[in-house]
């Protein structure tokens, strides 16, 4: 299966993806990982992007559909994927269907004031990207990660004035895609408030593995 994870900074798409990527055995594919990791290598796209991205503002068109369009005609992305944060705009959206047919979105549906929580409680791992939650997935030992015992940090976009940004874009530029594949039929709902293992398992009633 090939899914699009469309929802609100914050709203526990890579978390899912995370889990779902293990479960289902297709790649998790994530513009933010990737940007991510540019920009912590200080490559020409991590140099060229980091000052938007910690600013909450989107990446622009065309780079992101050049490098999402490169990701999926790599070998492991041929058997299923799940994308996450892309598409993030109309003409993205509209991108994507030259180069690849997905079978469903799934919507990740929840309220402005569980994102402000979720993000200024976000930590992540600097060694392996791993996301923890100071309230609802605490690491067992504070600041460090439970998966490789790296340094956890707070993301410079999880700052209060880059989450109220981001979730203006969100609204501005990405909500519009709800009805855009809600229009094709491809649209499936998702309560993203309940813990992870209760969507996992909505998830997978949804989509039984074959
Ligand atoms: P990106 O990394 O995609 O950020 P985002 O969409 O804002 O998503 P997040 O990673 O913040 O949230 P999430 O929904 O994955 O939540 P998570 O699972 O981590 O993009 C970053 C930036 O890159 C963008 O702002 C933009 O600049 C650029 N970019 C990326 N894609 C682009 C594109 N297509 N076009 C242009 N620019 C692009 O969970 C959040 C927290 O909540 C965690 O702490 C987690 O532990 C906790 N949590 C998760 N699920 C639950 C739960 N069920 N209950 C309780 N806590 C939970």
């Amino acid at each position: 299966m090939n899914f699009v994870f469309l929802g609100p900074p914050g709203a526990g798409k890579g978390t899912l993806a995370a889990k779902v990527a293990v479960d289902y055995d297709i790649p998790h594919i994530s513009t933010g990982d990737i940007f991510r990791a540019a920009i912590k290598a200080q490559s020409p796209l991590g140099l060229k992007v980091k000052a938007i991205i910690d600013s909450g503002a989107l990446v622009s068109d065309d780079l992101t559909i050049e490098l999402v369009k490169d990701r999926l005609s790599q070998p492991d992305a041929q058997k299923g994927f799940i994308l996450d944060g892309f598409p993030r705009t109309i003409p993205q959206a509209e991108a994507l269907e030259t180069f690849s047919d997905i079978d469903a979105v799934v919507n990740f549906d929840i309220a402005d004031e569980a994102v402000v929580e979720r993000l200024s409680g976000r930590r992540v791992c600097k060694a392996c990207g791993h996301n923890f939650h100071v309230k609802f997935m605490a690491p067992k030992q504070d600041g460090v990660c439970d998966a490789c015992g790296g340094e956890l940090y707070t993301r410079d976009d999880d700052k209060i004035e880059a989450i109220t940004h981001r979730l203006e874009v969100y609204r501005k530029q990405t909500a519009p895609l709800i009805d855009f594949y809600r229009e094709k039929g491809k649209i499936v709902d998702i309560d993203a408030r309940p813990e992870t293992t209760a969507i996992l398992q909505e998830f997978e009633g949804k989509f039984p593995r074959s």
